[in-house]
């Protein structure tokens, strides 16, 4: 087995600075749609990358679930500039698409096809090595040995994994994450819960990656509500609270939470809206822990996590449904809907959500392929056939009981 983080992390309010010791001599700065450049940030990045010596070029505009179309126009701008360092600062969409751009300008000859062989991607580091800066409290993309591209003409999300692809050096620094506005808080947040628990009672789990997770899902109970509602040292301390569950998943991998988000996320895309990961991942993991629950292990592990998090229960069937509950409680004050057929176009519970029964029920065969297919359900607990990953995603469309 194996346990690979960045080199080097540098964390607490201010850490930025640490840009100043690179040593390098051009930089590609890789940034999303603006926010960055609004709050001072990327002045900021640009002007320390000049003091440590370095030429620097700004990549921008990779907008959020970024396409494959953008990551090979950035890799098309790092062959032209030929960058020693990738700098990658945002949420994690800006960070994803720069892992992916970096292969591509290390092996130009490697199709995005190629990328998605999990655990295969060539030998990266002999161009460029790779420094993430976080603005989100959630993917912890810094640290893990993923990047979630998405194919728009398949209306897939593609996960790539292996840890070439792992940064050299992460930046977790919380004055970025204080800007965020609430929904997102919200939606990152639970990201982040989810990472944890999937990375807990993965079958991947180890004993190098459990004290992260359960750590980080303590630290996620006593942070996330408050952060959300406006609380700026909670909101520090969540930034921590989501890398230490990204070191657990990225090790540990994940479980069906996420195949299911990455298959749902961008499949009705073509109404006008996606399942934003962090949401979607908050309304499927609930159904998926009573799902896991019918299997032992899994449910003395969710057992466990109640009990680090004090939900009370005298059995493990008890503290099961305590956790579920608990979560479902979470969603609630975050203001994230329980289900899909709830989820409004702009992401808010509503009586009548942007996905109708009608196309739901119709791409749902296709949908639940794709997920049993998805990188992340090799090591969930519990292995859904076609029907019982068909009969999950109903329940997390109408927010019916699991009980099969
Ligand atoms: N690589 C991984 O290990 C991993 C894990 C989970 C999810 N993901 C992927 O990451 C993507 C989601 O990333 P995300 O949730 O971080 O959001 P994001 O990067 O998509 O950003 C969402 C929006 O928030 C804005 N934003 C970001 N930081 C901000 C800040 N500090 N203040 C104000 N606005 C800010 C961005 O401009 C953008 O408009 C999805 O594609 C998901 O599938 C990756
Ligand atoms: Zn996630």
């Amino acid at each position: 087995m194996r346990f690979t983080l960045p080199r080097d992390l540098y964390h607490g309010k201010g850490s930025l600075e640490t840009l100043k010791t690179l040593k390098g001599k051009k930089a590609i700065v890789c940034v999303g749609g603006g926010s960055m450049k609004r709050f001072g940030f990327l002045d900021k990045v640009v002007e320390y990358l000049n003091e440590a010596g370095m030429e620097v070029k700004i990549f921008d505009g990779i907008e959020p679930d970024p396409s494959v179309e953008t990551v090979m126009r950035g890799a098309q701008a790092m062959m032209e500039f030929e960058p020693d360092w990738i700098v990658a600062m945002g949420g994690g969409s800006p960070i994803d698409a720069a892992k992916a751009m970096w292969i591509k300008y290390e092996h130009p000859d490697c199709t995005f096809e190629d990328m998605c062989k999990v655990f295969g991607i060539p030998e990266l580091r002999k161009k460029a090595h790779f420094c993430a800066i976080p603005s989100t409290s959630g993917t912890a993309t810094e640290v893990t040995a993923f990047a979630v591209i998405t194919d728009y003409e398949k209306g897939i999300k593609y996960p790539l994994a292996d840890f070439e692809i792992t940064p050299d050096i992460a930046i977790v620094d919380p004055d970025l994450a204080e800007t965020m506005p609430k929904k997102l808080v919200a939606h990152t947040g639970m990201d982040a819960m989810t990472h944890a628990i999937e990375a807990y009672v993965s079958t991947a789990n180890c004993d190098y990656t459990d004290p992260l997770a359960i750590h980080a899902i303590e630290m996620i109970q006593a942070d996330l509500i408050d952060s959300y509602n406006g609380d700026m040292a909670k909101r520090d301390s969540m930034h921590n609270a989501q890398c230490l569950a990204g070191m657990a998943f990225s090790n540990a991998l994940l479980g069906i939470v996420h195949s299911m988000a990455h298959k749902t996320g961008a499949a009705f895309a073509d109404l006008g809206a996606h399942i934003i990961h962090g949401a979607a991942n908050a309304m499927y993991l609930p159904k998926v822990i009573k799902f896991n629950s019918k299997d032992e292990t899994a449910k003395k592990r969710y057992g466990v996590i109640a009990d680090y998090m004090h939900l009370g229960g005298s059995s493990d069937d008890e503290k099961v449904d305590l956790l579920i509950k608990y979560l479902r409680g979470m969603n609630e004050k975050l203001n994230i809907p329980q289900c899909i057929k709830n989820y409004g176009a702009d992401s808010y519970p509503t009586e009548q959500g942007f996905v109708p029964e009608n196309v739901f029920l119709e791409r749902l065969p296709e949908i639940a392929k794709n997920a049993i297919a998805d990188a992340c359900t090799g090591s969930n607990p519990r292995q859904p056939s076609q029907e019982e990953m068909e009969k999950l995603l109903k329940c997390c469309y109408y927010d019916t009981e699991v009980d099969f």
